[in-house]
């Protein structure tokens, strides 16, 4: 029998590209240069699954083109807001994204923004490089004391809870959430943690707010000028989730105007441009989308969509279906 055709459209780890080239008629991008609209839709008329990921925005043109030859489509990252869901239902296709493997990496990566941007750690790094570090002084670039302070979480599922559990059980912090629906008491008990129905409630109460929220329509804009002029002075804001949750001028303007204390970004509108306001400002802690980037998770996101698209091709329900 021959083997499914399938097109990956960037560069995976090597080790799961070579499980890709064992069991598949496999296409593989050497070269990482992202693949163009017409050449998504070329994909989708020449390949048994087509194997993208968040980088690549995946709308209904493409998904409409004629004489489609896909049936799956393995979203290599959790998100899935660069595929129109909706558009590939209504044209057949299952679509699965690959949850759980990083999930404790990505909270990692909002825990290390929060303490970058808490104790300034961007801007102590350029002044040491630049040559412009005069010696220790008892007021010296001082920032805020993380332990024991209120982390309040915008979307409570599990990158969040993650994070929470690093927070309370490391740095001894309170935490406070806010999510479409109230978590389950054990949840909520594992972090002694307090629930509340509104963002606007979380914003006012805490020192440290990390958005955990999906991409799309329903929460562009979340941060907007009127939330962020609820946050406290001495606030710090995380985004690990994705850029289009925060309206970007509105936070240059905060974070200039000192509405709030500082924010850790690793998520931007229109990545990869990060809006030019932010790179002339100290307090912001800068990473480009760094949330999953180690190697032993994205062999597992890799593996993850094997294993998605081997159950499909085996004619059972993949494990993370989203569509
Ligand atoms: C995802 O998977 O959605 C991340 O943003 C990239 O790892």
């Amino acid at each position: 029998m021959n083997k499914p055709k399938v097109i990956v459209t960037r560069k995976w780890p090597a080790a799961v590209e070579a499980r890709l080239q064992e069991l598949y008629d496999v296409q593989l991008n050497e070269t990482d240069v992202p693949m163009t609209e017409d050449e998504l839709k070329t994909a989708l008329q020449i390949a048994d699954a087509l194997l993208p990921t968040v980088t690549d925005s995946i709308t209904a043109d493409i998904l409409s083109v004629p004489n489609k030859r896909t049936k799956i489509i393995g979203n290599f990252g959790v998100g899935y807001n660069n595929i129109d869901i909706e558009a590939a239902k209504k044209e057949g296709l299952v679509v699965t994204n690959t949850p759980h493997v990083l999930t404790d990496c990505t909270a990692d990566i909002a825990m290390l923004l929060l303490l970058m941007s808490a104790r300034r750690a961007s801007e102590g790094d350029r002044l040491a490089r630049n040559k412009q570090w005069n010696g220790w002084a008892p007021t010296h670039m001082l920032g805020q004391k993380v332990t024991g302070k209120t982390l309040g979480l915008i979307g409570f599922g599990r990158i969040a809870q993650a994070m929470a559990r690093k927070a309370y059980h490391g740095f001894g912090m309170k935490i406070i959430c806010t999510a479409p629906h109230a978590p389950v008491p054990d949840v909520l008990q594992e972090f002694q943690a307090t629930y509340y129905a509104t963002a606007d409630d979380v914003l006012a109460k805490a020192d440290f707010i990390s958005l955990h929220c999906p991409g799309g329509a329903a929460t562009k804009h979340l941060i907007n000028e009127q939330r962020l002029k609820l946050m406290r002075p001495s606030a710090h804001l995380i985004n690990t989730a994705r850029g289009d949750v925060v309206d970007s001028k509105a936070l240059i303007k905060a974070l200039k105007e000192r509405w709030i204390a500082g924010a850790g970004l690793d998520v931007f509108e229109g990545e990869p441009n990060i809006d030019p306001g932010f790179l002339e400002l100290d307090n912001v802690a800068l990473l480009p989308h760094l949330g999953s980037a180690t190697e032993e998770t994205r062999a597992a996101m890799g593996n993850r969509v094997l294993d998605n698209i081997a159950a499909f091709f085996a004619g059972e329900e993949p494990g993370d279906r989203v569509a």
